[in-house]
């Protein structure tokens, strides 16, 4: 395998969400536990905002080390990589009839389920747009860097735009 590892992280993506998909088999989870969210609010819910939180957390890393004199290159790698695999994860964590129209404290609109593709191919570009970020990063061009934090945070925007409720 010395080929560019694209494919690789393609093919561990969809292995990820078959899993996980395998792994919940549609089963109810009655997660009656003590958090915010309401009591039949599938539990899926509350871990997919979790990993969007920490993909968020990890991108405002890199965009305040950008701000400073002398990055830590080291630092925006791993945040690259910390995003890579989340987004790796993204599409595992929509089984249908978790969108907002089902009733639930969501931001996920139907459209995701609509157009499953489009969808898969938003988080894709995430996937790709961070694997390209861990590359850039390790070369300590901090312009390099900024360029490809501006093609990532494009990636958010685009799936946002479709699949997520603007609620501001
Ligand atoms: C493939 C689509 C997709 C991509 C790519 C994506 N997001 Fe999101 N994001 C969503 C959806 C859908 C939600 C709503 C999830 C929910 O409420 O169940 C969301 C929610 C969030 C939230 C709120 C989480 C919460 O606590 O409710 C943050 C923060 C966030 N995204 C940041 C980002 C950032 C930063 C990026 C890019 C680095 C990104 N997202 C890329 C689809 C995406």
């Amino acid at each position: 395998m010395t080929m560019t590892s694209f494919p690789k992280l393609r093919l561990i993506a969809i292995t990820a969400s078959m899993a996980f998909l395998a792994a919940c088999g549609g089963a109810p989870d009655g997660d009656g536990a003590d958090g915010e969210a309401a009591a039949d609010q599938p539990a899926v819910i509350g871990e997919r905002q979790e990993n969007f939180e920490a993909i968020g957390d990890a991108f405002k890393l890199i965009r305040s080390e950008l701000e400073i004199d002398n990055p830590d290159f080291a630092a925006i790698g791993n945040a690259a990589t910390d995003i890579n695999g989340r987004a790796q994860k993204i599409t595992g964590y929509f089984p249908e009839g978790t969108s907002v129209d089902d009733g639930y404290d969501t931001e996920a609109l139907a459209t995701i389920w609509e157009d499953p593709t489009g969808f898969e191919t938003a988080a894709q570009n995430l996937v790709d747009a961070s694997a390209e970020m861990m590359t850039v990063a390790a070369s300590g061009d901090a312009a390099a860097v900024a360029a490809q934090a501006k093609e990532v945070g494009g990636t958010c925007k685009g799936c946002h735009d479709k699949f997520r409720l603007d609620d501001d």
